[in-house]
């Protein structure tokens, strides 16, 4: 295998593991990776640090199209990775599908 950096796109997962509602955590290297699916079905992929204070929002409880953090509940749009408290949205990563891998480019 080609060793990547950062800056390339490497793979996250199957196709299958992201859910039409709710979320998939996955991780590349040191960054966690959040996976959902945006409105028309596409999947699309976050950053899975909380906005508030880089807690980890795996394991957080979900409802209806939002991930509360489980450390001080903020809430975020897993769909668009929108905040709907008064921290910053989700940093969103590029994706790309290859047949059924789902490639991501996280942060730089
Ligand atoms: S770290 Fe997520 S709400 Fe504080």
């Amino acid at each position: 295998m080609i060793p990547t950096g950062p800056k390339d796109f490497q793979d996250a997962c199957s196709t299958m593991q992201v859910p039409q509602k709710g979320v998939f955590f996955t991780s590349i290297g040191s960054q966690d990776v959040m996976l959902a699916r945006n409105a028309a079905g596409d999947i699309v992929a976050f950053s899975g640090f909380c906005t508030h204070s880089m807690g980890r929002l795996e394991g957080g409880p979900v409802e209806g199209d939002e991930i509360i953090c489980p450390h001080h509940g903020a809430r975020f749009n897993f769909r668009t990775g929108q905040a709907k408290t008064s921290c910053p949205n989700l940093p969103k990563f590029e994706v790309k599908v290859e047949g059924r891998r789902v490639l991501v480019r996280p942060a730089r």
